[in-house]
C-alpha cells in the first residue's frame, strides 16, 4: 500500500464504537511507527446508520468503504430495530456491506493463548490453533427467503443455495490457508441431509488433488459441533458455509476463553477487507466500559497481515496482546487473582507494549517505507 494509509472505520452499534477506539489506537501506532499517515474516515452502518439515514447501509457508507484500503468495523445489532422488516435490521447492512464488496471468504482464526488457561471453559483444551473458512457471501443468509400464506396460515421459507461456482471459489481459498498452515483441511456440512451440502462435498473433493500436499476429510456439522469440544486440537483449517460457520466460529471462539478475544478478516480478490471481532453488539455492556477489546485489537492485526502485508507488524500486535493478557484482564475473562480493567485501559495497554515490541521485531523504518518482503497474501 501507498505512501499513505487510509481505512474506513465503521463503530457501528453496542459495544461496537468502545472497541473500535482501542483498535483505531492500535493501528495508530503502527502507522506511526512506520511514520506513514494515516487517514481515518468514519460512517455509519448498522443501528446507528437506521437511526440517522434511515437504512442500514447508506450509499455514502459504501462508497467511502470502498475508497479506502480496508475496513474496521466494531459490531451491528440493537433490540430496537428487532420488528422491523429483515432488510431493515442493523445485520442485513453488514451482510450487504460483505456482499457488495465480493468479499466471500471470512477468516476466523481460534488460537489458546497460553494465559488464558485458568479461564477456558474445557479443561485440557488447550494449545489449540485452528482456522475457520467461512463462506460469506452465498448460502441460507442470501438465498431466495419470505412469507407465504395459504390457507390462514403463514409459512416461512429461507432456501440454502450454493453454485459449484461459489463453493469451488471458498474451496480453493481454504486449500490454499491449508498450504501455509499445516496442511489439514477439514470441510464441514451436512451431506446426509441437505442437497446443497451434497454438491458442496462433490465439488471440494473434485478439487482436492490439486492441492495433493494438503490432506482433506469431510464432517457433518453436528459431528464437528461435538468435535470441536471434545478435541480442538484436531483441526487445522475448517472450510464451511455461511450459516454453519457462523456457528462454529464462535464455538470455536468461546473455546478460548471469550468470545470477546477472538478477530476476523473478510476477504475477496483483493487486498481490501473488513476486519471485525466475531462478537456482536452486546446491548447489555454498550457504554460501560466492560468490553473486551482483544477482539477488535487482533482484528487490526489481521488487517496488517492481509490488507497491508506487514507479517512481522501484524505479529508485533498479537505479541503485544499476549503480553497484555499476563497482567490485565476485561470483566469477560477475569479471574480472582485479576481484578478487571476496562475496555479503555485494557487498550492502553496493549499500546504500550506495542511501543516496546515494534523496535524488537523491526528495524526503525525510514519515512514512508513500509513493505516487508516476507510477507504473503495468506
Ligand atoms: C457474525 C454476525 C453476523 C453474521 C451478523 C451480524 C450479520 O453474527 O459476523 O458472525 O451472522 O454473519
Ligand atoms: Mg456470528
Amino acid at each position: 500500500m501507498g505512501k499513505q494509509w487510509k481505512i474506513c472505520v465503521l463503530p457501528g452499534d453496542g459495544i461496537g464504537p468502545e472497541v473500535t477506539r482501542q483498535a483505531v489506537k492500535v493501528y495508530q501506532t503502527v502507522a506511526d511507527y512506520y511514520r506513514i499517515p494515516a487517514e481515518l474516515d468514519e460512517a455509519l452502518i448498522g443501528g446507528a446508520a437506521l437511526e440517522k439515514e434511515g437504512m442500514p447501509l447508506p450509499m455514502s457508507t459504501l462508497n467511502r468503504c470502498r475508497a479506502a484500503d480496508a475496513i474496521l468495523l466494531g459490531a451491528v445489532g440493537d433490540p430496537k430495530w428487532d420488528d422491523q422488516s429483515l432488510a431493515m435490521r442493523p445485520e442485513s447492512g453488514l451482510s450487504a456491506l460483505r456482499a457488495k464488496m465480493g468479499l466471500y471468504a471470512n477468516l476466523r482464526p481460534a488460537v489458546s493463548f497460553p494465559a488464558l488457561e485458568d479461564v477456558t471453559p474445557l479443561p485440557r483444551s488447550g494449545g489449540f490453533d485452528l482456522i475457520v473458512v467461512r463462506e460469506l457471501s452465498g448460502g441460507l443468509y442470501f438465498g431466495d427467503k419470505g412469507i407465504r400464506e395459504e390457507d390462514g396460515t403463514r409459512s416461512a421459507y429461507d432456501v440454502e443455495s450454493y453454485s459449484e461456482k461459489e463453493i469451488e471459489r471458498i474451496a480453493r481459498y481454504a486449500f490454499q490457508v491449508a498450504s501455509q498452515r499445516r496442511c489439514d483441511l477439514v470441510s464441514i456440512d451436512k451431506a446426509s441431509m441437505l442437497e446443497s451440502s451434497r454438491l458442496w462435498r462433490e465439488v471440494v473433493e473434485r478439487i482436492a488433488p490439486q492441492y495433493p500436499q494438503v490432506s482433506l476429510r469431510h464432517l457433518y456439522a453436528d459431528h464437528a459441533a461435538m468435535e470441536l469440544v471434545r478435541n480442538p486440537k484436531q483441526f487445522d483449517v475448517i472450510l464451511t458455509s455461511n450459516l454453519f460457520g457462523d456457528l462454529l466460529s464462535e464455538e470455536a471462539a468461546a473455546l478460548t476463553g471469550s468470545v470477546g478475544l477472538a478477530p476476523s478478516a473478510s476477504l475477496g480478490y483483493t487486498a481490501i477487507g473488513i476486519y471485525e471481532a466475531v462478537h456482536g453488539s452486546a446491548p447489555l455492556l454498550a457504554g460501560r466500559d466492560v468490553a473486551n477489546p482483544v477482539g477488535a485489537i487482533l482484528s487490526v492485526a489481521m488487517m496488517l497481515r492481509y490488507t497491508y502485508s506487514l507479517e512481522m507488524a501484524s505479529k508485533a500486535v498479537e505479541w503485544s496482546v499476549m503480553e497484555t493478557l499476563k497482567r490485565y484482564r476485561t470483566a469477560d475473562i477475569a479471574s480472582p487473582q485479576f481484578s478487571p480493567v476496562g475496555t479503555e485501559e485494557m487498550g492502553n495497554q496493549v499500546v504500550e507494549q506495542l511501543k516496546k515490541i515494534l523496535p524488537s521485531v523491526i528495524p526503525e523504518p525510514s519515512a514512508g517505507a513500509q513493505e516487508n518482503p516476507g510477507a504473503k497474501m495468506l
